[in-house]
């Protein structure tokens, strides 16, 4: 095995095993996941760790260049060149619980409902709660967050790239709407698969942060290492400094980065994120409130009003998921023959346009485009026709009448418009044929709120279709390689 994976070229993971020591199971990796579980007796080896969760909670992620063998006795770990290397597994906080689906049909809709709960802990696990407007001390002296950040990371940072696929890269750019408009940072998202052949000329004092779900796609793992090699060795100001999002701590991420933020969502079993994705929204808030508190880009009066509203999402997302579920379900039975559907969006809501119209391609294989309002009357207007609906995000804000207005031009080509919108406005009743409501909020929140329906109306357009939700043809494994 050993003279072999030296001779491989490319990503792999291999499991293999020999007649004549049947017991013995030699796996060795190579820019893709590789899990080993500890047993009692026995030993299991698997793509990615939540497969082994129902058996044993120790787990060891091999890393590149790694062999294992796995005999009743016990895991040896060596490289790729035969030293044996000392290795302990972790012990994963997870049960089994975790990955069934408790009722759910899917485990997207389970997904979905678990997301009041996410955003919960997350911002229980990171908002410090010292600060407080009745507080003794002068809230400007208190970071509002605890995201235990290093200042070593964050002090001097004259700009941000973000890279991240899929979801993840949408996720980065709501986060560069927050860093640079709470945070005053000038902020590029890349999409990884991108900046690994087309890197951004070096810059100086540059925090790079990785976003990633499962902690494990291979253009986002090779991206960040590229960024980290081509730092070493250059003068201070052009150090790397890697900071990584994921609801998956012990994934390959945390072995690049210099630190971490869990967003404390946990395992995704669902191809399509959705939990993860609203889990990486709020990092990116955290992280900007706590960058304005360093930088006093923000004055204590406007952090408080993020957090207040902050605090009052898991409710909000709780009503929506109440209110309109069954709606949505019923909504989609005019949907059987539809073949296009077109997103718009604008300002911090243009990326959850882009994640609605990813959502409902990437499960009901319904051809799906995700626009910016403002530029849809320079050509893609010519798609429209009474048989592509067209949803619109309109929130009150400083773009809401802009987006009626852009959804007002659909309407003039006969498109069915659905509105995210909230109940109740006027003008926005008018517009619209159907509205999939959502409660009004700050608009720089409002993200948190405007994607909930967009899962709904993907996952049950699928689920009619009879398609399997879950786990798509593009699985997982396809895109870690
Ligand atoms: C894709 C998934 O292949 O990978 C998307 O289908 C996901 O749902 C993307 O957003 C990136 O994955 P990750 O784990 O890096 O966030």
């Amino acid at each position: 095995m050993r003279q072999a994976v030296t001779r491989l070229r490319g990503a792999f993971a291999i499991a293999v095993i020999c007649a004549d020591y049947p017991q013995e199971l030699i796996v060795a990796r190579q820019q893709a996941p590789l899990a080993i579980g500890y047993g009692q007796g026995e030993f299991f080896c698997a793509s990615d760790t939540p497969a082994l969760v129902p058996y044993t909670r120790a787990v060891l992620t091999l890393e590149n260049g790694e062999l294992a063998r796995l005999t009743p006795q016990g895991v040896s770990v060596y490289n790729f060149a035969g030293d044996r290397l000392k290795k302990q597994p972790r012990t994963l906080n997870w049960n089994p619980v975790m990955v069934e689906k408790q009722g759910f049909r899917h485990f997207m809709l389970k997904e979905i409902y678990e997301q009041p709960g996410v955003v919960r802990t997350c911002l229980e696990a990171y908002l410090n709660p010292d600060w407080s407007l009745g507080s003794n001390k002068p809230l400007a002296t208190i970071n509002p967050v605890q995201l235990g950040i290093t200042d070593g990371l964050l002090d001097g940072v004259e700009q941000i790239q973000i890279l991240a696929c899929g979801t993840s890269w949408h996720a980065g750019l709501v986060g560069k709407y927050l860093l640079e408009q709470l945070a005053g940072i000038p902020t590029m998202v890349q999409y990884a698969s991108e900046f690994r052949y087309a890197a951004t000329p070096l810059m100086p004092n540059t925090l790079t942060i990785g976003v990633t779900q499962s902690g494990e796609t291979a253009d986002t793992l090779a991206a960040l290492e590229m960024e980290k090699q081509r730092r070493v060795g250059k003068p201070a100001p052009f150090q790397a400094r890697l900071l990584g999002i994921t609801n998956r701590p012990e994934s390959s991420i945390s072995l690049l980065v210099d630190q971490l933020i869990d967003t404390h969502a946990g395992i995704e079993i669902g191809v399509a994120a959705t939990k993860t994705f609203v889990s990486q929204l709020i990092a990116f808030y955290l992280l900007a409130l706590d960058l304005a508190y360093r930088r006093q880009t923000l004055p204590v009066e406007g952090i408080e009003q993020v957090l207040t509203g902050l605090r009052q999402l898991p409710a909000l997302i709780e009503l929506i998921l109440e209110s309109q579920e069954r709606y949505i379900e019923e909504l989609t039975h005019e949907f059987a023959e539809t073949q296009d559907f077109i997103f718009l969006g604008r300002g911090i809501n243009f990326p959850i346009a882009l994640e609605g119209a990813l959502k409902l391609k990437e499960i009901s294989y319904i051809h799906a485009e995700g626009y910016p309002a403002g530029e849809m009357k320079h050509g893609p207007i010519a798609l429209l026709d009474a048989k592509v609906p067209v949803v619109a995000i309109a929130t009150p804000g400083i773009v809401y009448e802009k987006v009626l207005s852009n959804a007002q031009e659909a309407k003039a080509r006969d498109a069915r418009l659905i509105g995210v919108t909230p109940l109740n406005a006027p003008e926005a009743n008018e517009i619209f044929d159907n509205i999939l409501p959502v409660p009004a909020v700050d608009e720089i929140l409002s993200p948190i709120l405007t994607v909930i329906p967009l899962q709904l109306l993907a996952y049950h357009i699928a689920a009619r279709r009879g398609l399997d939700v879950d786990q798509t043809p593009q699985s997982r494994q396809e895109r870690d390689r």
